[in-house]
């Protein structure tokens, strides 16, 4: 991958941007902005992304060469990516919490955000949006309506991280796992990493929709991303979606 990087002082959303501009931009364009207006999570929740150091990014792939039941498996392989970079920077226990979290114990770190652009059925775009809190520092954290942390509050030192060698770090642990990934006779070997980076296998969760919820016991992960239950009604396997965990 020959990574397009295009940078901005403030921009609306990343994502939205790359998925109103993808026609025109290379294959593997990243937008990265120092601070988002409306930065979002997802089912149009807010994502706090005040200037001072943090990371909002966005990947797009182009046309990729993926089934539409293979779509979990990217936001699971770009989550993979954020915990091996923050090992590599020193920050040990964090875990990706099914489907697009990343938390250090018990605080949200990180999001990520996967959206398509189709023309009919066509993929013309695979947009992978990433917010990681880089330098926020705990009064900053305390304006977040939910547990949060960041990299500098987990770090030993109280030295502020480099953002761009944050986001190369990560984007070169992306290109390796995406690559494992697309020979299909390895994605068992992701199937691994996945299970080692969560505390979830074992645990009783709810998985909740619009609708209803759903109760069961995580057994594994599939080589599609997709999390498997242990119900009342059998083993099953649920995809990215709409759906949240909660622990039970
Ligand atoms: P779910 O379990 O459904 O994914 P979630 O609370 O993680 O629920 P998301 O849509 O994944 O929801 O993420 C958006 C939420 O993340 C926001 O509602 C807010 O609580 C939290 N959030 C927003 N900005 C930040 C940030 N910079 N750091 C950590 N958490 C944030
Ligand atoms: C979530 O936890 O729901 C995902 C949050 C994703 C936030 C990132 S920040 C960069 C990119 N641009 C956005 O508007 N959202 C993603």
């Amino acid at each position: 991958m020959k990574f397009n990087i295009l940078q901005f002082d403030e921009i609306d959303s990343t994502n939205q941007y790359l998925l109103q501009n993808t026609l025109e931009l290379p294959d593997f364009s990243v937008a990265v902005a120092k601070r988002q207006t409306a930065g979002r999570g997802r089912k149009g929740r807010k994502w706090h992304s005040p200037e001072g150091g943090n990371l909002y990014f966005s990947l797009l792939i182009k046309s990729p060469d993926i089934a539409f039941e293979e779509l979990s498996s990217i936001p699971q392989i770009m989550a993979l990516a954020i915990c091996e970079s923050l090992q590599s920077c020193g920050i040990e226990n964090s875990w990706i919490k099914w489907p697009n979290d990343i938390f250090v114990n018990q605080a949200k770190i990180c999001g990520v955000l996967c959206e398509t652009r189709l023309k009919g059925m066509t993929l013309e775009g695979l947009i992978i949006g990433v917010g990681l809190n880089v330098n926020m520092t705990k009064s900053d954290l305390s304006q977040i309506d939910t547990a949060a942390t960041s990299m500098l509050v987990e770090s030993n030192d109280n030295e502020p991280y480099s953002v761009l060698e944050t986001l190369h770090v990560i984007l070169r642990s992306f290109e390796k796992h995406f690559a494992t990934w697309s020979v299909k006779s390895r994605r068992s070997e992701l199937v691994e990493l996945w299970r080692q980076n969560s505390l979830l296998i074992g645990k009783a969760v709810k998985l909740l929709d619009d609708e209803k919820a759903i109760y069961g016991t995580v057994v594994d992960f599939s080589e599609n991303g997709e999390i498997i239950l242990q119900t009342e009604a059998g083993m099953k396997n649920y995809s990215y979606g709409d759906l949240s965990l909660r622990l039970q």
